[in-house]
């Protein structure tokens, strides 16, 4: 029993070790209570509650109308149903961007009223005296380099990162800062394999990639993604386990024709 009184529960510690063993970390996104029970269950590492909730359950087409309330309403779902992954929360746009305080109000209110034993925030340097103050203040931080959604409009599109040697250094660069601010993992998203790799070996602290090739020391899919939820847009970087868009469709028509067809309710369904 760990201090959480959960079994084996999954934190900053366990995920550095895993690293320092050469053991691959694995994480997926979830966004309510019946599918972190389930990817729980199955042994998930690490949890993200990500802000690209806002896309793939809201319908919206960017991650930046998401909010506090939003993240702070999906994450205590997903946190009562986990029993040993780390559960962290994305930090949303303009939650941590105006200033430290900020930084540290929020995600000090994201663990104390969700439940999560982390957030994520995205960019570089500009944010390790943030990250510097939520880690002082006893909130593991995991940061989040290469193509950061939040930006989009800046980035100009959901591009590859670091593809030249100046773009490729600084991420690098940005990752020591963090690392040395504190953070205690990294997500690498939308990097090339070789930066990630380089990357993976400059820093003690874990790498999580996402679309950042084989070698970093974990790796993070968006769950819709990867069940085959989410058919509007898949990435190249997203491997498929399941149709559950198919399943689902066959079920529901199965059902309504039933019901056109007086197949349900049977005896065995009424009082
Ligand atoms: O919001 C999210 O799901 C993320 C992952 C893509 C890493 O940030």
């Amino acid at each position: 029993m760990s201090t959480h009184g959960k079994l084996n529960k999954v934190t900053s510690a366990t995920v550095r070790d895993m690293k320092r063993r050469g053991e691959k970390i694995s994480m997926l996104t979830a966004y309510d209570y019946p599918t972190a029970l389930c990817i729980d269950e199955a042994g998930i590492d690490m949890i993200l509650v990500g802000d690209s909730l806002g896309m793939v359950v809201l319908g919206y087409d960017s991650t930046l109308p998401v909010t506090m309330e939003v993240m702070l309403h999906h994450t205590r779902a997903v946190s009562s149903a986990v029993q040993r992954a780390m559960v962290i929360a994305d930090l949303p746009f303009m939650s941590y961007q105006c200033s430290p305080d900020d930084a540290v109000r929020n995600a000090g209110r994201m663990l104390q009223e969700s439940g999560a034993q982390g957030v994520k925030l995205e960019g570089g340097r500009d944010f390790a005296e943030a990250t510097r103050r939520m880690v002082a203040a006893g909130i593991p931080v995991m940061a989040h380099l290469g193509l950061t959604p939040q930006s989009v409009h800046q980035l100009g599109g959901y591009r590859v990162q670091g593809k030249d040697d100046v773009g490729a250094r600084r991420i690098l660069e940005d990752a020591r800062i963090l690392e040395e601010a504190g953070a205690f993992s990294l997500v690498l998203e939308c990097v090339p394999a070789s930066l990630a790799a380089d990357i993976t070996a400059a820093l003690a602290i874990p790498t999580i990639g996402i679309g950042a090739g084989p070698r970093c020391d974990g790796q993070v899919l968006v769950l819709h993604d990867v069940m085959g939820m989410f058919e509007r847009f898949t990435p190249k970087f997203v491997k498929k386990y399941a149709q559950v868009n198919a399943l689902m469709k066959e079920a529901a028509q199965a059902y309504i024709t039933d019901v056109r067809e007086g197949g349900f309710p049977g005896p065995e369904h009424s009082f």
